[in-house]
């Protein structure tokens, strides 16, 4: 093994139709837990490369926490929380995600996806990605915050510059900034008004908070914000990447296509399948809470951990044959939506939206193409920008 600092770049996949990363192979099989001076995006960590690894860091929340992640000056629970403030605060919000609530709100997300598909139907050929898996998302998420749909756009514009704080080039930077205030203003704006005139806190997550108890006293309104603003971004971001990335593949696979058309019971499997195989969030952060041992590295409290998704999913430890999509695996335990405390909160949802989208375009359509090659999103490598489709529509 390795004990040299590494210096990596990412070369993921470039289209989840082509070769799995090689240096997340690499690294995986000789050096799976390297300390990375520098990928390009982040500094001066810890990745964890293997499914074993992260599932044991993220089984001990005591020893590897979130607190120290506050990026964006305001805390944003729950994510950026840890006990005893953590589980508070996810109770006030479960209840929004719940089975039997989400069940209820399927023929919203389903009207949704249909008001998006049907132009894209109609015109028989365009961009999915501008048509379908950007907009449906935040539409979503601003129905169930009772925020006016139509700011869809504004939202995913800001969300999308906020990844662009690390880059270089002339003018992103004040991108980021614009984006970046724009997104707390809008989160603030939206408590202020709850606070003006609540809602019925169990039809209004952010009513919800306001009225809800956190260590005995009501939730503190800054961090109300801070969630907020979590959801602004994490709330429709990977899920666009999901939706896309679904897309692609049965665009490029033609014979899974046709499987999922001929029987979409098989539709939730493969939607998972896809998500670990282009996993839509490559890496989270953790801190050391104290000095520990990790597969005979020794990590200092206070370093600071990336826990890489992506590579997890692709171990070969933990899964049979990891470098192919195999639409109907059994069993398989990827760890897209993470594990442990802070396993997504909106993953059911985010399974819904997905799951929605691919009935009605598959039911509408004989068969959908690739029309050009996509362009990838730099933030999100695995996933669509500009998705060119092709459709056959039933009745033409
Ligand atoms: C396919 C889509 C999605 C993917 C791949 C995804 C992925 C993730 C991952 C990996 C985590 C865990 C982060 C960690 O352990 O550090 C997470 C947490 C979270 N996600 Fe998602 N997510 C998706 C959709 C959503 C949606 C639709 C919502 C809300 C509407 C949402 C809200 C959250 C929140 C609030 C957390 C923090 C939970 C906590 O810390 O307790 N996500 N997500």
């Amino acid at each position: 093994m390795s004990s040299d600092p590494v210096d990596f770049t990412f070369e993921f996949n470039k289209t989840v139709t082509e070769e799995p990363s090689i240096q997340l192979e690499r690294l995986r099989r000789e050096c799976p837990v390297a300390h990375v001076r520098d990928d390009g995006r982040f500094r001066n960590y810890w990745a964890v490369m293997r499914h074993d690894d992260v599932m044991q860091v993220l089984r001990q929340p005591d020893v590897f926490v979130n607190n120290g992640h506050d990026r964006l000056r305001t805390r944003r629970p729950p994510l950026e929380s840890d006990p005893p403030e953590h589980p508070q605060v996810r109770k006030l919000l479960q209840p929004f995600f719940a089975a039997k609530r989400l069940e209820a709100f399927e023929p919203v997300s389903r009207r949704l996806a249909l008001d998006l598909i049907e132009p894209l139907l109609a015109s028989g050929e365009g961009d999915a990605a501008a048509a379908i898996a950007r907009p449906l998302p935040p539409q979503v998420l601003l129905t169930i915050f009772n925020q006016p749909k139509e700011d869809w756009a504004t939202i995913k514009r800001w969300s999308e510059n906020s990844f662009l704080e690390r880059s270089t080039e002339p003018g992103d930077k004040a991108l980021f900034k614009e984006a970046d205030d724009s997104l707390w203003a809008y989160a603030r704006a939206a408590v202020e008004d709850r606070k003006r005139k609540p809602r019925d806190p169990n039809e209004d997550p952010i009513t919800a908070m306001l009225v809800g108890q956190v260590d005995g006293a009501p939730m503190n309104e800054d961090l109300v914000a801070g969630t907020t603003r979590l959801f602004l971004a994490a709330g429709h971001d990977s899920t666009t990447s999901t939706v896309g990335t679904c897309i692609q593949y049965l665009a490029a696979n033609q014979e899974d296509q046709r499987r999922l058309r001929a029987d979409p019971a098989l539709i939730p499997a493969a939607v998972e399948e896809i998500l670990r195989f282009a996993t839509p969030v490559l890496s989270m952060p953790r801190t050391v809470a104290r000095d520990v041992e990790l597969r005979g590295r020794q990590l200092k409290a206070g370093d600071t951990m990336r826990l890489f998704f992506a590579s997890a999913n692709r171990d070969p430890e933990a899964f049979d044959d990891p470098d192919t999509c195999i639409i109907d695996r059994q069993r398989a335990r990827h760890v897209s939506f993470g594990f442990g405390i802070h396993m997504c909160i909106g993953a059911p949802l985010a399974r819904q939206e997905v799951r929605v989208a691919l009935e009605e375009l598959l039911a509408r359509t004989e068969r959908f193409e690739l029309a050009g090659k996509p362009e990838m999103q730099f933030w999100h490598p695995n996933a669509p920008l500009k998705l060119p489709l092709r459709l056959v529509t039933k009745n033409r």
